[in-house]
């Protein structure tokens, strides 16, 4: 999630028989056959929907990413299965870095990341490059939403495998709207008007030097954010607390606290049970990658997890990005 070199980004994994197969190996029930007589020619394969898991992911099938870069009608079909799956998932895109880049921005903007470095050529295109030399950080391998230290975090991102180690580096995401929605009720009362800290600082700022850690959190002070987030599209709530929270900002008030010395334990034990929230199996999806294939998410009411059992093998990411808004 965090990380000098690389990363906000990325991901998800396991299940074997949903990450890694073809579209035909999934149940009929639960795949979507969608038309694209938008796209002007009646014979395109038809796009399929197959979903991963029952709380959020579909893979689909049937489509050149190159082709819904320049397509107003097949961009607005893959916009709303996002908005209705949070994470989108492709095989088998042999798409350039310029169609990749534009299929990014058809969502708005892209934004660099501070830390990261992007492709010279292609900015907004962060590269996420591990290789025996390149150890993957400890930072990436912790649930979390994209740069939540943002006043606006992204709205969400299209990830790219270039290179994939044999086995290994899948990436989870998770429907952090279910995970709200499941919470006993007495934590929803709780938490109804609860705000956080969010802290590029105290993530990929601890590792450095403290002027240059200063430096950084003076060009990007910390963002404050509501607990519970209203998605600004489907008006879902959402769980809105990941490993870059730090604390609440409005804990410490006659509700919560009976004498001053109250405040530590009681906020961050809030405050850890809501985190691991993401961990819970029952909300995830797992994408197990191949070369070229892709993943889209919402960045609004997910969080994601890349797992690095995979060093010394190589694995190559890129990823783009997308502008979003503040939150609410
Ligand atoms: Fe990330």
């Amino acid at each position: 999630m965090f990380g000098l070199r690389s990363l906000t980004f990325t991901e998800e994994p396991p299940t074997p028989h949903h990450c890694c197969t073809t579209g035909s190996e999934y149940p009929t029930m639960n795949t979507t056959t969608l038309t694209q007589e938008s796209a002007g020619s009646s014979l395109r394969t038809p796009m399929r929907v197959h979903r991963l898991t029952a709380a959020l992911g579909a893979e689909v099938t049937g489509v050149d990413l190159g082709e819904v870069s320049r397509s107003d009608e097949l961009f607005a079909e893959l916009k709303a299965l996002l908005l209705e799956h949070k994470v989108l998932f492709f095989r088998d895109q042999d798409i350039t870095r310029a169609e990749h880049v534009a299929l990014a921005e058809r969502f708005g903007p892209l934004e660099d990341h501070p830390v990261a470095g992007s492709d010279p050529d292609h900015p907004g295109l962060v590269r996420i490059y591990k290789d025996r030399d390149n150890r993957p950080d400890d930072f990436e391998n912790a649930f979390h939403c994209d740069a939540t230290w943002r006043d606006a975090p992204p709205m969400g991102s299209v990830l790219r495998c270039v290179e994939t180690p044999a086995v290994g580096g899948d990436t989870l995401w998770v429907n952090m709207a279910l995970a709200y929605e499941r919470l006993p009720e007495h934590v929803k009362e709780q938490i109804a008007g609860l705000r956080a800290r969010h802290s590029i600082e105290a993530t990929f700022g601890a590792r450095m030097p403290v002027q240059q850690r200063l430096a950084l959190k003076e060009r990007f002070p910390d963002a404050e954010h509501p607990v519970v987030r209203t998605h600004p599209e489907t008006g879902e709530k959402v769980l809105f607390v990941n490993a870059f929270t730090t604390h609440f900002t409005n804990f410490h008030t006659v509700e919560n606290v009976r004498f001053g010395f109250d405040y530590a334990p009681g906020a961050s034990e809030l405050l850890n049970y809501l985190i691991r929230q993401a961990a819970v199996p029952e909300y995830q999806v797992r994408w197990r990658w191949t070369r070229n294939s892709f993943a889209i998410w919402d960045n609004r009411n997910t969080q994601h997890y890349a797992v690095q059992d995979y060093w010394p093998d190589v694995r190559k990411m890129e990823r783009a990005g997308i502008v979003g808004e503040p939150t609410f």
